[in-house]
C-alpha cells in the first residue's frame, strides 16, 4: 500500500500545559516535508507525541498511517508499522552495544522465527556504516555513550538506514555536524528517499534543505503549522526570519518558551 500519514488536529499537553495546539499535515510517500519554526513552538513535541512519548499528553486530534490509528499503538508497535524518530537529543543507553540494540529493534520488526542472522546483520550493519564514514568501533561501543554531539546524530542516521521505515522524523540531524558529516549525513538520507517513504524534517537552518531538496516547507510556530509553501520559503526565513511571517498573521507574543 502507498505510504500515507495524516495528522489531523493534533493537540498534546505536557504537565497539563498545551503545546501543540491544533497541528494538521499530511505526509505521502515519495515526500520530503520540512517544518521550521521558533525555538520552543513545539517541534520537537510534535516529534515525541507521534511516537508515542509517555510524557505528552494527545488530548484531541488523529494520527493515522495507511488508515491504522496510531494514537492508539503503543510506541514499540508505532516503531513496527514503520515510524521513525531521530531525536534532537539522543539518550545513551549504557550496558546496550549498538549493534545488540540495533539487531533488537530490527528483529522486534520481524515474525518469530524469521529473525536476521548475526552473519547477515553484521554484514548489513558493515555496509551502512561504511556508508556513512563510521568507524566500525562504533558497533560494539554503548549506544550513543560518550558519543560527540556530530556521532550521536550520524548514528541516528544509521539506524533509520538499517530499520527501513516508512516515515521517518528527524529532528533537528544537522545540529552539531561538521560540513563533512552533513554531507554524509544528507547523502544518507537522500539515498533512502523513495515512492514509498516520506520525510519529515525539523530543521533551523536552509543549509541542510539544500542538501536534501523538500517538495514542502513548513513554518510551525505556538503548536500549528502557520504556513506553507515550497523551498523558497526556506530561503526566505534563512534571509528574513520569522517576523515577517507574525505580521502576515497577525501573530503575537511569540517569545522562547511561551507558547
Ligand atoms: N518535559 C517538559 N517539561 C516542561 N516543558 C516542556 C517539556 N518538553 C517541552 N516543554 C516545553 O514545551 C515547549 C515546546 O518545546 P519543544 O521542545 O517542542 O520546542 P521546539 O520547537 O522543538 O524548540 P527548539 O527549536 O528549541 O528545539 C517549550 O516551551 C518547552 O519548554
Ligand atoms: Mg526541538
Amino acid at each position: 500500500m502507498a505510504t500515507h500519514f495524516k495528522i489531523d488536529g493534533l493537540k498534546a499537553a505536557i504537565d497539563g500545559k498545551e503545546i501543540l495546539k491544533g497541528l494538521s499535515l499530511e505526509i505521502k510517500g515519495g515526500e520530503v516535508h520540512a517544518i521550521m519554526g521558533p525555538n520552543g513552538t513545539g517541534k520537537s513535541t510534535l516529534a515525541s507525541s507521534l511516537m508515542g512519548h509517555p510524557k505528552y499528553e494527545v488530548t484531541s486530534g488523529e494520527v493515522s498511517l495507511n488508515g491504522e490509528d496510531v494514537l492508539e499503538m503503543a510506541v514499540d508497535e508505532r516503531a513496527r508499522a514503520g515510524l521513525f524518530l531521530a531525536m534532537q537529543y539522543p539518550s545513551e543507553i549504557s550496558g546496550v552495544t549498538n549493534s545488540d540494540f540495533l539487531r533488537s529493534a530490527i528483529n522486534a520488526r520481524r515474525e518469530e522465527g524469521k529473525e536476521i542472522s548475526l552473519i547477515k546483520f553484521i554484514r548489513l550493519m558493515e555496509g551502512k556504516m561504511k556508508e556513512l564514514e563510521m568507524n566500525p568501533e562504533f558497533m560494539h561501543r554503548y549506544l550513543n555513550e560518550g558519543f560527540s554531539g556530530g556521532e550521536k546524530k550520524r548514528n541516528e542516521i544509521l539506524q533509520m538506514m538499517m530499520l527501513d521505515p516508512s516515515i521517518v522524523i528527524l529532528d533537528e540531524i544537522d545540529s552539531g555536524l561538521d560540513i563533512d558529516a552533513l554531507k554524509i549525513v544528507a547523502n544518507g538520507v537522500n539515498a533512502m528517499r523513495s515512492e514509498d517513504r516520506g520525510f519529515l524534517i525539523i530543521t533551523h537552518y536552509q543549509r541542510l534543505l539544500d542538501y536534501i531538496k523538500p517538495d514542502f516547507v513548513h513554518v510551525m510556530m505556538q503548536g500549528r503549522i502557520v504556513k506553507s509553501g515550497g523551498p523558497e520559503l526556506a530561503e526566505r526565513l534563512e534571509s528574513e526570519g520569522y517576523d515577517w511571517v507574525k505580521e502576515e498573521l497577525g501573530i503575537v507574543d511569540e517569545t522562547v518558551g511561551q507558547v
